[in-house]
């Protein structure tokens, strides 16, 4: 566990130049306040007009192709994103999972590329509800997250994200318990993987996070920051989940 919590925008297929000024007031807010640490990730488009002038806070990616250059047309590559000023992407989030058809080895590989580009990585990982009502939720984001691990995974450049699918974007949040115990399971399973160092690595709970919600969530054991859709979009509506992470 680290203290200062980790909150992270992830804005999806949204935003346009006329919004870049809710990254304004969210970076201007961590001016303010050192004690919590932010993050967005705007559509790919916005990368570089936002990290220009938000220096305050990190600007990310939200996906990566997994190899350095090549025929992969619309796709970008992790020299790419850096250059245009991210500082990480996030990966394997459900919807590309599902969306891209996105695997495991394929996140391996993502994050490997991002590792070898000298960025930082948000690795996601989360059940969907069929899963969870199976009982079978823990061991298979458990097993999900090692299968996705890179090698040289360590704390310095990689971050988790629990995402139960059923969470997202759905205004249903979990049992305080049942984050809590998943995020404990993740950590274990990162100690089997890779040690002492797993007790430095950010694990942190995403869906339905909202300025209502997130102290509570916050506060739970192992749970290190949040990764933020819908309620990112405004500082309006993010500005409270910071204020919450303090
Ligand atoms: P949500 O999305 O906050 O809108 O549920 C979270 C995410 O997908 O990262």
């Amino acid at each position: 566990m680290r203290e200062k919590k980790y909150i992270v925008g992830n804005w999806k297929m949204n935003g346009l130049a006329s919004d870049l000024m809710q990254i304004g007031e969210i970076n201007a807010f961590c001016r303010r306040h050192a004690t919590v640490e932010s993050a967005v990730c705007p559509p790919a488009t916005l990368i570089a007009r936002a990290a220009q002038v938000n220096t305050d806070i990190a600007i990310g990616a939200q996906d990566v192709h997994h190899e350095a250059s090549g025929a992969h047309t619309g796709c970008m590559s992790a020299a790419m994103i850096k250059e245009a000023g991210a500082r990480f992407s996030i990966i394997g989030h459900s919807e590309r999972r599902a969306d891209q058809h996105e695997t495991n080895d394929m996140v391996a590989a993502k994050a490997a590329a991002l590792k070898a580009a000298d960025m930082g990585a948000i690795l996601c990982v989360g059940e969907t509800l069929e899963t969870r009502d199976a009982g079978d939720a823990i061991d298979f984001v458990a097993a999900q997250l090692l299968a996705s691990l890179p090698n040289g995974a360590s704390s310095d450049w990689l971050t988790i994200a629990y995402e139960p699918v059923w969470a997202i974007g759905t205004g249903r949040v979990p049992e305080n318990s049942d984050i809590a115990d998943m995020h404990a399971a993740l950590r274990a399973a990162l100690a089997s993987k890779i040690g002492a160092n797993s007790e430095n690595m950010r694990i942190l709970y995403g869906g339905s996070v909202n300025g209502g919600n997130a102290a509570e969530i916050l506060s739970l054991d192992n749970v290190d920051g949040a990764l933020v859709g819908g309620a990112s979009l405004t500082a309006e509506k993010f500005l409270p989940i910071l204020q919450a992470a303090l």
